[in-house]
Parts: structure tokens; C-alpha cells; sequence
């Protein structure tokens, strides 16, 4: 690898369409670990005349042979570089003509796990977003669609690729996609596997063939994938009228796969932690993430590969849409009430966390360097939460309307986020001019509330307001949709939940008619991702708390409870006892869905209270903040004591474990309660819960408290015992130490772990559990003696030769850095600047550091 000192930016700008059509591909691949063979014939077809041909391809990538129209072009006309192959257009024929080129490869070196490689001596490939061009010379861009016919020949038992088999031979297998497609959704696997089979009939009959492939010996891990799989299929067609369109749909569940899972045409491929669960390796939350990414990538056969994206800047078209359903599909199958306040949750921890420091970017990006760089929180979070607020202007008839006619006007189409917004104004004869600024403009709109009485009458008057964000440093006025509900003095709904549609930069409402002054609930359901800011005092809270009929925003009334008290006690002062009282009331509510108590009883993170603080303009400090925690935790714990440990008898789900979403939510507040409990009882309860629960969930809930308490020693080494040669335990495992470990020895503990044999670090997973739960650890990472910065930037270094796209990717743990104090801020930097400096840094890895040091 060589330093590369010219920036490769793109621009959503300069797009061009490709000067050629290529009208069908035939693939030919000779699988053998260090030389691969592959033979592609592609037809083009010239659109505009003089156009030389620019094909792209690694410089990993063997010439063997090259072809037009069966004859070997002039050399002079072919030329190379590190990224492209081109050939003159005095090379080409003005019609259609035939290119055929032979090429080797080396999936064996392939540690980046780009393109065709080897995950546990099986082959497979990932080729989102730019990683066919490591396999042959291609147009590797997602507007140039065309029809695969892909023939495998290798001693590998299973072969599979894209749409239908045409042939399966002892080794050799066929397979044709009717349907056209970029590269990015092209893959190939062939390995040792087996297969977990049902199948499904489609609305207007069509019998498709389902099956999740896994390794021999995981077959009984893998039928909640399907049960989800058939889930999703049924669920997309009764909810958006969208039917799957091949003969059959297959998963394969690999080990090293850098993200969580690809929407493969037809062959969907996941990491295994994705795919494999069990009760006794899988928690709830496993599972429950299992339903929605197979619901994920089921979805985007229609929203992502039937209607793509023109280019990678319109990524959020295809991911925002996807996620925003996977999460309609999840609020269905199980509490939407709890889903919505989950994914706020995240969006907070991770969107809101991007928006405010150097990473920002809109929805759209206009400019990037590595397009890896950017599968964000903010394309696909912040991606979903627009279509929400879309959903919210246009209503829910709108929205179908719309949908309907985005799939009826677009299907077989490269689409563009205009092509989105212009299908809802046609649907709907809505301008949404001013809402286009949520895809183009990056930040979280802080909005201020203030309210007027007088009367019986009630105004609210909004401002909303974007801080800068890098290369935008001005943002006009957006269009926000916030609910409303007023509740009278008697905790009874005066004013049902109503939608003002904020435009301007400030707006005033009014509600007249009004017999007592109403306390207001606004932003129910989260209705637009802003930072709501309002003169609310803590009793205010806690009459919503008890009364508000939206259940996020009675949830939020909680939240903001507890971070009123956790900030104050963060900068030294006494508070909290209101916020005591009030959760003492909530968690005796037995009509109150268990997990949505459970999500009440959470207290925020360090991180978050962190992110509160500096977005108030204060230096968080992170001792400070866990201090803060712990002994709020504490004292809801004394307080509560005999409620609580009632509680925790009270929610043991009795009988097998089953991880259906009641019994979860059960066992999600008996955790919530063991984690209070486990403050003042020494661990004691988390001891016997740890011998004596049968799953997974309860086990490793009852690991954290015991090595918050520092007695996690046996229990980690029972489990090492039990599972040492399961890898997914084992990434909790590794995951788990650093980040409950107490804030002095979390480091150290990262740097025993990492001298360990089974540290295999180039396995995403394992890498991510140990470098992951070292960011998680908040105090931990961000000690005052850099240390944490310094050991996760050496593996960054380390990573980044080998895989530059998770090395990328976590160096996320950095983008908080301004905002910490003097002494921290300098030792961050030196490790950016370490980084920065690198020989041979990846494109990716600088992207990162340049921007963070900017
Ligand atoms: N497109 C995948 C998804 O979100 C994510 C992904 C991107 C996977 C790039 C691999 C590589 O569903
Ligand atoms: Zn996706």
C-alpha cells in the first residue's frame, strides 16, 4: 500500500450517467483459495458515440486475458491503473459489441473481506458498495443494472448464487437473475453447509423455496432466522402489497462479515450473530435484532434492489426507507410503544452523538471520499426518522398513496431522492420543497417551547435553530411536524395528540376555549428528530410521568427526570429525590407494560449524560458523570428496596424459555430490577441468577452485575468453560469485561485480553467486541491519562492494514473528542495525529482521522 496524498473526492455534482448499456453479463468462476479464476463476457451496448470504455478494477486483479468481439484490441488502446482499465474508444465498435476478459484473483489474501473471500475455508463475497471491482473489471457503479448468469465450478458441496438454479451438478452449479441488478447485489458463496428448509407461497401463489444455510452442526441455531424470514414475507405484502419474485430466497450465515448483513438478490448473506441463536448462547435482544435485520434485508428486495439508488449519495434512499419499514415490521410484531422509545434511544446515542461533532453530514452527503465511510447512524437513523415526518405531513393515506406509486412509477429504476420527493408531491399535491433541507442539511434543530397563558388561551411559541456543522454553517428554517397534546390539571386529556406544522424560523400557536391552564405534552411520539428545549420544572415532569397518554412522551418525562438530577449531581449538587419518588410509582404500576417500565427504570448512559452536558455548553467529565450514576442507581435501590426485590420475584417468567415478546419484557424488567438490587445486595441475587437461569439473557444480565461488583471472575470463567469454542458467547465475552469493568482497570483489562490466542482480530466480530466494549466503557475510554485513547488507536493502526473499513468504522470511538477538557482533548489528538501519520493509511482510516482532526 502507498500514501496516498491526493484526496479522491466525489461529488454528488459531477454525476454523469454511463456512456454505455450493458444489456447481459455471463459469469464464470474457477474457485481455488489462492487463484480463482473468472471469465466475464459482457454485452454493451454504446449510448453516445466516442465514449472510451472506463471499467473498474483493483490492482489485486490478474489480466489473463482480454477480448472485444472474440479479438484482442491493440495494446496501445488498454491501459491500466491502480483503480481502472480502460480501452480507447478507437478500440471499440460504434454498436453493441461483446467484452470478455479472464482474470485472477486471490481470495486467500483477501483480509478486508471485499469482494470474494475466505471466511473459514468457505468462499464468499461482499460487494457492497465498491467491492465487485476487486473480483473483474466492471462498470461497478449502482445505475448500471443488467441480467446474471453465473456458472460455479469448485469441489465445494453448496453453490450458490443470485435467482434462480439452472444447474447444480456434482461441482458446478448454474444460476440465472431474470431480474436486473448492479454489482453491489451480485454474490457467490460455496462452502460446506446445510441447510435449515421451508417454504412460502406468495399472495398470487407462487411457491418460493426458502432456506438458511449455516455450517453442519448449527442447523438447530437457525430456525428463529426462519420463522423470521416467513414473517417478513407475509408482512411485506399485507402492509405494502409487495410480493417476492424469485423461485427461491437464500440466507447464509458466514462468521467474518464486516457488517451486519447484505441484500444480495436473492441470496442474502449475514454475519452469524445475525443468524445463529439459541436460549442458551442468544439473549432477547439477540433474537429480537435477528427478526428485524432478516426483516431488513428481506425488504430491500423491493426498496433497494427492484428500485435502487442512482448513485452512492442517494444511499438513505434505499437504507432510510428499509429501516424505517423494518421498524414499522418490528412495532407490529411486538410493543410499539417500546420500539418507538428504543430506536429515540439509539438515535440519541448514535445520530444525535454524529450530528454534533466533526462526522456531521445530512442524510445526503454531497461530497465523500469512501463511500464506506459513510453507512452511518445518519443515513440510515436519521434516514428513517424523515420518512417518519414525511409519514406524519402527509398522513398515513398519503403515505400509501405514495408508496404505491413510488414502486408503480420507479420499479426496475436507479433512483434519486427527488424521484422520492417528487412521487409524494404528485400522490399527494404536497410542495415539499422545504422539507428536501432534512436530506441536504446535517444537525439536529434545537427547538425552543416557550407558553402564554391568559384567558383560556394557551400559545406556544416555537424557535428552532441548527448549530453549524462542518461546511454548513448557515441552515435556513426546516419544515417540523411537532405533536401536541394538552392535559388538564386533573391528569385528563383535554386535547387529543395534534400535529402544528412548524415552517418558519419562529411560530406561534394558539389553543383557545381553555377552562384551567393545561400542562402541554409536547413532541409526542418523537414526532421530528430536534432537540426539544423548554422551561419545565421537575414537578411538570412528574405529572407527565404519571399522566401523559403518549407513551414516549411520558417516557421522556422520565428520562428527563432523571438527567435534570443526574446533571445536577454530575456538576456536584444534591437532586434526585423527585425523580426517586416518581419512579417508585411507576414500577408499582401493575398495568404498566413490563418493558415499558423497564425502559423507564434504565438510567441514561454516560454517554448520554455527557451529550446533555456539552450540548448545554458544559465540559462533561466522565469521572464525574459515573459518579453521578452510580449513585443515583444506589439510592433508587435503597429507596425502593422492598418494591423492587418484590418486583424481582414477581417478573420470574416461569416454565422454558421462550424469546416471544412478552416473556421478554417480563424478564427485561426483572433485569432492569437486578441491576438496582445487585448495587446493595453485593451481587448476591446476580450470583444465584447466574447458576441458576437456563439462558442466556439471564446470564449475562447477572455477569454484569457481578463484575460491576468485581465478583465476575467465576462466572467468567464458568462460561469460558462452557462455551470457549462458541464464537458469538465468546465475542460477549470479550465484549463484556471492558466495558463493566471499573473505570481504573478497563484498559488494562482490554490489554490482557488482547495478548490472548483466541484474540483472532481479524475477525470483525471479535475485534468489535473487545475494541467496542473499551469505547462503551465511557469513564474507561476516555480516561484522563489517554491511555484508552492510546491502546485503541495502536489497533486501529493495526486493523487498518489489514481491513480499512472496520478500522474506519470504529475509529468513531474518537468523534466525541472536542468536547471533553483541555488535558483530554490533547491526548486525543496526539492519537488522531498518530494515526493521521501512518505510512500507508487507508483511504478510509484518513477520511476519518482528517475529518475528526479538522
Ligand atoms: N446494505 C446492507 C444493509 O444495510 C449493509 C451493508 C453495507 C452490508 C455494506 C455490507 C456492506 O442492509
Ligand atoms: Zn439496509
Amino acid at each position: 500500500m502507498t500514501i496516498e496524498a491526493t484526496a479522491n473526492e466525489q461529488f454528488l455534482a459531477d454525476y454523469r450517467p454511463y456512456p454505455f448499456d450493458l444489456k447481459q453479463v455471463a459469469l464464470e468462476f474457477d474457485l481455488a483459495p489462492a487463484a480463482t479464476r473468472v471469465l466475464a463476457a459482457l454485452d454493451f451496448q454504446p449510448r453516445e458515440s466516442g465514449a472510451d470504455l472506463v471499467l473498474d478494477g483493483g490492482k489485486q486483479i490478474k489480466l489473463l486475458s482480454l477480448t472485444i468481439d472474440g479479438a484482442v484490441p491493440d495494446a496501445a488502446h488498454v491501459s491500466r491503473d491502480d483503480e481502472t482499465l480502460t480501452i480507447a474508444a478507437a478500440a471499440l465498435p460504434s454498436g453493441p459489441f461483446r467484452l470478455e476478459t479472464e482474470v485472477q484473483i486471490d481470495p486467500s489474501a483477501n483480509t478486508a473481506f471485499e469482494g470474494l473471500y475466505l471466511s473459514g475455508g468457505m468462499f464468499c463475497t461482499q460487494c457492497e458498495a465498491e467491492g465487485f471491482r476487486h473480483i473483474t473489471f466492471y462498470p461497478d457503479r449502482p445505475d448500471v443494472m443488467t441480467t446474471f448468469r453465473v456458472l460455479v465450478r469448485s469441489d465445494q458441496p453448496v453453490l450458490l448464487s443470485n435467482g434462480n438454479p439452472v444447474r447444480q451438478e456434482p461441482g458446478l452449479a448454474e444460476w440465472h437473475d431474470p431480474w436486473p441488478k448492479p454489482s453491489y447485489l451480485f454474490a457467490l458463496v460455496a462452502g460446506d453447509l446445510v441447510a435449515v428448509s421451508d417454504h412460502f407461497t406468495t399472495r398470487s401463489g407462487r411457491d418460493v423455496a426458502l432456506n438458511v444455510w449455516v455450517r453442519p452442526g448449527d442447523q438447530d441455531r437457525a430456525g428463529f432466522a426462519m420463522e423470521s424470514l416467513i414473517k417478513s414475507m407475509k408482512w411485506d405484502e399485507d402492509a405494502y402489497g409487495r410480493e417476492y419474485d424469485l423461485d427461491v430466497f437464500n440466507i447464509v450465515a458466514v462468521d467474518d462479515f464486516n457488517m451486519g448483513a447484505m441484500e444480495n438478490k436473492g441470496l442474502n448473506i449475514f454475519n452469524s450473530k445475525l443468524v445463529l441463536a439459541s436460549p442458551d448462547t442468544a439473549t432477547d435482544a439477540d433474537y429480537e435484532r435477528i427478526e428485524s435485520v432478516i426483516a431488513h434485508e428481506y425488504f430491500h428486495n423491493w426498496t433497494g434492489n427492484r428500485i435502487t439508488c442512482r448513485d452512492w449519495f442517494q444511499l438513505c434512499l434505499k437504507e432510510g426507507l428499509t429501516v424505517f419499514r423494518d421498524q414499522q415490521f418490528t412495532a407490529d410484531m411486538r410493543s410499539a410503544a417500546v420500539k418507538r422509545i428504543s430506536d429515540v434511544q439509539s438515535l440519541r446515542a448514535r445520530q444525535f452523538r454524529e450530528d454534533q461533532g466533526p462526522l456531521a453530514h445530512p442524510p445526503r452527503p454531497d461530497h465523500y471520499e469512501e463511500i464506506n465511510n459513510f453507512y452511518t447512524a445518519t443515513v440510515y437513523e436519521k434516514g428513517a426518522e424523515v420518512i417518519g415526518m414525511l409519514k406524519r405531513l402527509v398522513g398515513d393515506d398519503g403515505y400509501r398513496k405514495s408508496l404505491d406509486l413510488y414502486f408503480q412509477r420507479h420499479d426496475g429504476d436507479a433512483a434519486t431522492i427527488e424521484d422520492w420527493l417528487q412521487v409524494f408531491e404528485d400522490a399527494t399535491g404536497r410542495d415539499l420543497t422545504q422539507f428536501k433541507r432534512w436530506y441536504t442539511d446535517a444537525g439536529t434543530p434545537r427547538l425552543k417551547m416557550a407558553e402564554d397563558w391568559g384567558d383560556g388561551r394557551l400559545t406556544l411559541r416555537f424557535t428552532q435553530n441548527t448549530p453549524p456543522t462542518p461546511g454548513q454553517p448557515d441552515k435556513p428554517a426546516r419544515v417540523i411536524p411537532i405533536s401536541v397534546g394538552l392535559i388538564g390539571p386533573n391528569g385528563d386529556e383535554v386535547l387529543p395528540s395534534q400535529i402544528l406544522e412548524m415552517t418558519e424560523a419562529s411560530q406561534s400557536f394558539s389553543f383557545d376555549g381553555l377552562g384551567a391552564r393545561p400542562v402541554v405534552s409536547a413532541l409526542r411520539g418523537f414526532s421530528a428528530p430536534v432537540i426539544l428545549e423548554r422551561e419545565i420544572d421537575d414537578a411538570t415532569r412528574a405529572f407527565l410521568l404519571a399522566h401523559d397518554s403518549d407513551p414516549f412522551a411520558r417516557w421522556e418525562a422520565g428520562r428527563d427526570l432523571a438527567l435534570s438530577a443526574l446533571l445536577q449531581l454530575a456538576q456536584g449538587n444534591m437532586a434526585g429525590d423527585d425523580y426517586i419518588a416518581a419512579i417508585g410509582q411507576l414500577i408499582a404500576d401493575e398495568n404498566a407494560d413490563p418493558a415499558f417500565r423497564a425502559l423507564c427504570l434504565n438510567l441514561p448512559s454516560e454517554e448520554e449524560i455527557a451529550t446533555r452536558l456539552s450540548a448545554r455548553g458544559v465540559v462533561p467529565d466522565p469521572d464525574a458523570i459515573h459518579a453521578a450514576r452510580t449513585d443515583l442507581a444506589r439510592r433508587i435501590a435503597e429507596t425502593h428496596e422492598a418494591l423492587l426485590s418484590n418486583l424481582y420475584r414477581l417478573m420470574a417468567v416461569p416454565g422454558a424459555y421462550s424469546p416471544d415478546a412478552d416473556a421478554a419484557a417480563r424478564r427485561s424488567l426483572r433485569i432492569a430490577v437486578l441491576g438496582l438490587l445487585s448495587r446493595i445486595d453485593g451481587g448476591d441475587r446476580a450470583e444465584v441468577l447466574f447458576g441458576t437461569a437456563g439462558n442466556m439473557t439471564e446470564r449475562m444480565a447477572a455477569l454484569v452485575c457481578l463484575i460491576r461488583r468485581g465478583r465476575g471472575q467465576t462466572a467468567l470463567r464458568l462460561l469460558e468453560e462452557e462455551f470457549g469454542d462458541n464464537r458469538l458467547v465468546m465475542d460477549k465475552w470479550f465484549m463484556i469485561q471492558p466495558m463493566v469493568a471499573p473505570v481504573a482497570e478497563s484498559v488494562q483489562i482490554a490489554q490482557t485480553l488482547a495478548k490472548r490466542k483466541d484474540f483472532d482480530w481479524k475477525n470483525p466480530n471479535r475485534f468489535r467486541a473487545l475494541l467496542g466494549g473499551l469505547a462503551a466503557n465511557h469513564a474507561g475510554f476516555h480516561r484522563a491519562d489517554g491511555a484508552g485513547y492510546a491502546f485503541t488507536a495502536d489497533w486501529l493502526m493495526k486493523m487498518d492494514r489489514a481491513n480499512p473499513q472496520i478500522a474506519a468504522r470504529m475509529s468513531t470511538a474518537f468523534e466525541t473528542w472536542t468536547r471533553y477538557d483541555a488535558g483530554r482533548r490533547e491526548k486525543a489528538l496526539a492519537a488522531l495525529q498518530r494515526m493521521a501519520a501512518m505510512e500507508g493509511i487507508s483511504r478510509n482510516l484518513r477520511e476519518m482521522v482528517s475529518r475528526m482532526i479538522a
